[in-house]
């Protein structure tokens, strides 16, 4: 008898094995509903922890009647890259608020942060420049910069005498370029943007900042962290995304129009994909108008995220972040805990994601709760119950 020939794809099932050994393994979950502070998974409706949606417009009425009346008038694709005949007067138009909105001169849109990351960067810079790149940067940030083919320095989480020291050091390089997010999206705190500012005008370098958490989230206007800081100078150059606050999908980037015009001509995440859909673009410009013009939902933000931060820490758990920021990460450290966490607290109906590597380093293994201005205070204290119950149901606190 001759043996059967050897499955080619045994590798995929070896190293999913792998993966489960050491607790790393994902698997997808499915939501049965809209994406409310509430939602149904599996027919039950849980209280969901866990989602970038921060200002709860993700089911506005308001952005799906928009999206609605996009598609109905102007269908359902752009049928081709922007550069080509995909450029639709939406997408000309939330350029137009997105760059007002920002304050700068010209924004350009991409389809998603991750898009506009491994475009914008290696647009920006190139083999002959180096990158300065905070550690917990994301990971599109990271892809992005190797793109580029930049000499890649990595210094220490917001440490600004680690930059001011490499910086120091830049020898022949053409141009030198920080990269960093403003809000770090797996620890809720702030890059010390004031300080990255002051020395990049001290070394004639450029400041990239991702603001994928700040966006509609920080400062008066919603602006980000630029914002929140009162900083305003040529050299940042700042990138935003519009599936988290602002609801929607996608995101841009904001600049001085020349700055744009090479983006538009040389980022290849946007030379080469098509333009995002009508509805898409159309929703996104309603949220624009609800970001700027209902400062209440950030101030309501700022209440509830105190709430779950104290309360969770009251009970004694390890709790991270900056006040002010939607993001409360619940530091567990080893990944098998943390996901017995979650499991734990999804019995008591609430989703919140556990975080492992490489997403965040060994040993650091997290809860990330986040909150949603359309939660009432009453599901913000369920949270904090469940948690108080899970906690001391796996020894993690008394
Ligand atoms: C800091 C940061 N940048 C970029 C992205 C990517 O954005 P998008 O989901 O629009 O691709 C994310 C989140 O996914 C993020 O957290």
């Amino acid at each position: 008898m001759r043996s059967p020939p050897p499955d080619p794809l045994a590798f995929a099932g070896a190293e999913l094995l792998e993966l489960e050994t050491s607790d790393l393994r994902r698997f997808l979950r499915t939501v049965e509903s809209a994406q409310a502070p509430e939602v149904r998974i599996d027919g039950r409706t849980v209280l969901c922890l866990c989602s970038n949606n921060y200002l709860g417009l993700a089911d506005d009425p308001r952005l799906a009647r928009a999206s609605a009346r996009a598609a109905e008038a102007l269908g359902a694709g752009a049928g081709a890259s922007r550069l080509i005949s995909g450029n639709m007067s939406l997408h000309d138009e939330l350029e137009r608020a997105l760059a007002t909105w920002k304050g700068a001169e010209r924004a350009l849109l991409f389809n998603s942060g991750y898009h506009a990351n491994c475009g914008a960067i290696p647009a920006l810079v190139g083999s002959r420049d180096l990158v300065l790149s905070d550690e917990l940067n994301h990971a599109s940030l990271i892809d992005g910069t190797r793109l580029s083919r930049a000499t890649v320095r990595v210094f220490r989480h917001g440490d600004r005498a680690d930059v001011a020291r490499q910086l120091a050091d830049r020898g022949a390089f053409r141009r030198a370029m920080i990269v960093t997010d403003t809000v770090f999206s797996m620890d809720g705190d702030l890059a010390p943007l004031p300080d990255l500012v002051a020395l990049a005008r001290e070394h004639e370098a450029l400041l990239y900042v991702d603001e994928a958490h700040a966006s509609g989230v920080l400062g008066e206007a919603g602006r980000g962290a630029v914002e929140h800081f009162g900083l305003a100078d040529p050299r940042i150059i700042q990138m935003g995304t519009l599936g988290k606050a602002l609801g929607s999908f996608g995101a841009f980037v904001a600049s001085r129009g020349d700055v744009i015009e090479l983006l538009l001509n040389r980022a290849r995440s946007f030379v080469f994909t098509t333009g995002l859909p009508p509805a898409v673009v159309a929703a996104a410009l309603a949220a624009v108008a609800v970001v700027r013009d209902e400062p209440e939902r950030r101030r309501r933000l700022v209440a509830l995220s105190s709430r779950l931060r104290d309360g969770l820490a009251a009970l004694g758990f390890r709790v991270g972040g900056e006040p002010g920021v939607p993001i409360v990460p619940v530091l567990i450290g080893e990944a098998g805990a943390t996901m017995e966490l979650a499991r734990a607290l999804f019995e008591r109906g609430v989703l919140a994601s556990g975080i492992r590597p490489p997403t965040v380093p060994p040993g650091t293994s997290r809860i990330r709760a986040t909150l949603m201005a359309t939660m009432s205070d009453e599901q913000v204290d369920r949270a904090i119950d469940a948690f108080a119950d899970a906690g001391r149901a796996l020894g993690l606190i008394r």
